[in-house]
């Protein structure tokens, strides 16, 4: 979406994949602090984002949005503006049907009268009440299985242009697949109506679940989906494709699953929204959110999409191209015994005439590559290489994505 913001995957945090139905202004506060003095802001972590259950089950008399006044007692300006002056942003959640997802679970409670606070038919008033607040990112959350694909555009689009009018610039992030999958499928490209939409279901912390595209997916469904050339070629500056929020330090994944499903989430220019308990997040928690070397991957300016370019029974190879003419590759092992996973400098597109460093990215190390590039890695578990072709011979480039060997 050509808004002018979102021109590299938003990074952030979210309330929802700890903390779900019970977010609250000292949650919120506190974990912005967190984000700051952890060294999360410096990374580049910025939207903190209060997602479902933030509101009163009633609009005032106006038919105004208001914050649950329990739980956000000065209000959503109030929390907003406090998270401003920590210097990050501040991302809040809607629905553009009748009531929020947590009101459809029973949740939330639904306000007088049976009526939800979802935005339908206060698509423009939400969005000037959004903007009033000082709201950064919007979470547009579907959760419905009402409608089809051209209702969702239509709905969708209402709001992308309600957000426009308020002349405030606010990333748009859809969920078109909560419930939805069936319908919409991960392959719809949204890029002219929001700047991120959901590909997938909701994220569990778990790297294989039984779910291929429903609520509480694994990681490694997730990956399954995401890997095709149609899903990697939506990516770009202003409009990415959004695999759900991390998991890392949630439990439930082993330290080689958490490593691997950032640097996949890095590889596929995924937007970053941690979804961890900040104050009780270990130091290794922190280190692996903010290693630079994989953030540098996912915030490449030119946005390209990853892809799956070999798949031998589990083990399989990523790759994605970066700005500056480097590879970003991913050797990742899916299979359930400890093997080593292999690809070569042909494979992965790039010239044999040319001379590569290459650097391992969760060691730091640095080194070259002439053919083969091998990891024996544990079940998994990932290499995160960035290759980058020095010396004259590198030019010319690199071929484009559409000469990679395909699985
Ligand atoms: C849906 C979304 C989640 C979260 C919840 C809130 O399930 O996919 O990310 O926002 O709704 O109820």
């Amino acid at each position: 979406l050509a808004n002018t913001v979102a021109l590299t995957p938003p990074m952030g945090w979210n309330t929802w994949n700890s903390f779900g139905c019970n977010p609250s202004e000292a949650l919120i506060e506190s974990s912005a602090d967190r984000i700051v003095s952890s060294g999360m802001k410096a990374a580049g972590y910025q939207y903190v984002t209060v997602d479902d259950c933030w509101m009163s089950p009633d609009r005032d008399a106006n038919g105004n949005l208001q914050a649950d006044p329990a739980k956000f007692p000065h209000g959503m300006k109030a929390v907003a503006d406090y998270v401003h002056t920590l210097g990050l942003k501040f991302g809040i959640y809607e629905v553009p049907t009748d009531r929020t997802c947590a009101q459809r679970n029973n949740v939330l409670p639904l306000g007088k009268n049976g009526l939800g606070t979802g935005s339908l038919g206060h698509e423009q008033q939400d969005a000037t009440t959004f903007a009033a607040w000082g709201v950064d990112l919007l979470k547009y959350d579907w959760c419905s299985a009402d409608g089809d694909l051209a209702y969702q555009q239509q709905q969708f689009s209402l709001m992308r242009d309600a957000l426009a009018a308020t002349g405030r610039p606010i990333v748009y992030s859809i969920n078109p697949n909560s419930f939805h999958a069936d319908k919409t499928g991960a392959t719809f490209d949204w890029s002219g109506i929001a700047n991120m939409w959901r590909t997938t279901e909701d994220i569990t912390t778990s790297w294989n679940t039984g779910h291929t595209n429903s609520y509480a997916m694994g990681i490694s469904n997730i990956l399954n989906i995401n890997g095709t050339a149609t899903i990697a070629d939506q990516s770009g500056p202003g409009h990415w494709n959004d695999p759900d929020m991390l998991e890392v330090g949630n439990g439930g994944l082993s330290a080689d699953e958490q490593r691997s499903h950032l640097a996949m989430w890095a590889l596929m220019s995924a937007p970053l929204m941690a979804g961890n308990k900040l104050a009780s997040a270990t130091p290794a928690d922190f280190a692996l959110l903010s290693n630079p070397d994989v953030i540098a991957v996912d915030q490449d300016p030119q946005g390209a999409g990853g892809r799956l370019i070999n798949d031998t029974n589990g083990l399989q190879t990523w790759s994605k191209r970066l700005g500056d003419g480097s590879l970003a590759v991913v050797l990742l092992n899916q299979s359930s015994a400890t093997a080593t996973v292999s690809t070569t400098t042909g494979r992965l597109g790039l010239p044999s005439t040319a001379s590569y460093a290459l650097k391992d990215l969760w060691t730091g190390q640095s080194g070259t590559i002439t053919t083969d590039l091998s990891a024996s890695l544990a079940p998994h578990a990932s290499a995160m290489y960035r290759i980058t072709p020095t010396g004259p011979a590198a030019t010319p480039a690199p071929p484009a994505d559409g000469t990679y060997e395909l699985a």
